[in-house]
């Protein structure tokens, strides 16, 4: 590690006032970036939710904020994003050997054949959403979609979900990742729905445990129920279940990145020309694009573990520090014309754990990189293939625009298609 004394520190540039969580909220996916540019540097010091918090954003600084020697997790996360987004216990707020062992449960969930079966349903439930919209007037995509994948979700998780259920967990599943950022009603909607959905996984997990439902092997739902902790544990009933509800919700919060794949179609009517052809590669290309393009998850949080000098700067202990994924994906000196939507940037594109975080950076089992991110790769190409080749529609005029303030931002009419037709093969 670095050491560095007062005197070979340097000041990191610093925003001055009392409190600055309103800018934080009126600029939304801006307020790092914009920050960063005004500065011209890559970290500063700001104050949110009343106390000191650094932001920091770029490849270097994604590699510091990655580094567990450096941060940990427990206590990182707001309260109320634990209500409703997260769930108490939950593996985003585990720190090391804890940490590895509760992602090796789910990253076991994430194999070739887990990944093939998750494809295999996903595409099911497309087919049969689709001779459905076809008697269809008017599809709001959005929450259609919301449909499928809860449906999807429960399925590959082993999750039993009786027909009459699929609409209320739906907007269960969906009220607690709309709500992260909420104050007064939604807040309270997302907390309500989390309490719910809990209540009901947690009597699934007891059901297993007592053999009345006998869930596949490989699914969520067997797999975490049956987990063992590091001392030989079961999870408690509480944590399996929020655990499972790691799958199920973020499953559905895909439709996000489906609504912006449908919104992209339209405005880059080129990109559907390129996507006809049989080459897999650029379907990939382009569900990067969209993820690195659109913003969806604007930071993520961490408290600084002892304090440690980076570059210069001084990191005391217990500071609150947020490193900007939406700034990262739009940083002009990793991304050339990062405001430019063009797929062809990935053809040569050899990856990298830093640079490209739509879904936060590092390794997945070392550190908390999201687990789902295959799932989410593999979903959205199975929505791609649905889009170009496997129906015909029309957007008729809306407000496509998208807030870059509301967080998680979502095209304003949701995606309204019409003249849906399935295209028979
Ligand atoms: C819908 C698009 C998604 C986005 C934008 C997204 C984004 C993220 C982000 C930013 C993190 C935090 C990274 C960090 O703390 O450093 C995360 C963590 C996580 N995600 Fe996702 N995610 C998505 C989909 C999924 C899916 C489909 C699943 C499960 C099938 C999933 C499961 C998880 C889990 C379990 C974690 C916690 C990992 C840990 O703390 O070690 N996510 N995700």
């Amino acid at each position: 590690m670095e050491m560095g004394t007062m005197s070979d520190t340097n000041q990191m540039p610093h925003e001055e006032g009392i409190d600055h969580t309103l800018s934080l909220m009126r600029e939304g996916y801006m307020y790092i970036l914009n920050r960063r540019h005004s500065f011209s540097s890559e970290i500063f010091e700001t104050r949110l939710l009343g106390k000191k918090a650094i932001c920091m954003g770029g490849r270097a600084a994604a590699e510091a904020f990655y580094d567990t020697e450096k941060f940990k997790r427990k206590d990182a996360a707001p309260n109320r994003v634990v209500q409703t987004l997260f769930g108490k216990n939950g593996v985003q707020a585990l720190d090391g050997q804890e940490h590895k062992h509760r992602k090796e449960m789910f990253m076991s969930i994430m194999s070739p054949e887990g990944l093939q079966s998750l494809k295999d349903i996903t595409n099911k439930q497309w087919k049969l959403a689709l001779s459905k919209w076809q008697q269809m007037d008017e599809v709001v995509l959005y929450d259609e979609v919301k449909e499928i994948l809860c449906r999807t979700a429960c399925q590959w998780a082993g999750v039993p979900l009786e027909e009459d259920d699929v609409k209320k967990v739906t907007k269960d599943l969906a009220a607690m990742f709309e709500s992260p950022a909420a104050v007064g009603p939604n807040h309270w909607s997302g907390r309500h729905a989390r309490n719910s959905v809990e209540k009901w996984m947690g009597e699934l997990v007891d059901k297993v445990r007592n053999g009345e439902i006998n869930p596949p092997e490989d699914t969520a739902l067997h797999r975490f129920s049956w987990y063992r902790d590091l001392e030989g544990n079961l999870l408690d009933t509480e944590t399996a279940s929020v655990e499972v509800i790691n799958i199920l919700r973020p499953i559905v919060a895909i439709a996000i990145f489906i609504n912006f794949t449908a919104l992209a179609l339209h405005h880059y009517p080129e990109e559907r020309k390129k996507l006809k052809t049989p080459d897999e590669k650029y379907a990939q290309m382009f569900v990067q694009e969209v993820r690195r393009f659109y913003p969806f998850f604007p930071f993520v949080a961490a408290l600084v573990k002892k304090d440690f000098t980076w570059n210069n700067y001084k990191f005391e202990e217990g500071t609150l520090t947020l490193l900007d994924l939406y700034g990262t994906n739009h940083d002009p000196e990793i991304w050339e014309n990062p405001d430019i939507f063009n797929p062809e940037r990935f053809t040569d594109w050899e990856g990298s754990l830093f640079s490209f975080i739509p879904q936060g950076g590092g390794d997945y089992f070392m550190g908390h990189r999201c687990a789902g991110e295959w799932v989410t790769v593999e979903v959205m190409k199975v929505s791609l293939d649905h889009f170009v080749n496997q129906m015909e529609y029309e957007i008729p005029d809306q407000d496509l625009s998208f807030s870059m303030v509301s967080v998680p931002s979502i095209p304003h009419s949701k995606v309204v298609l019409t003249h849906v037709k399935q295209i028979k093969k």
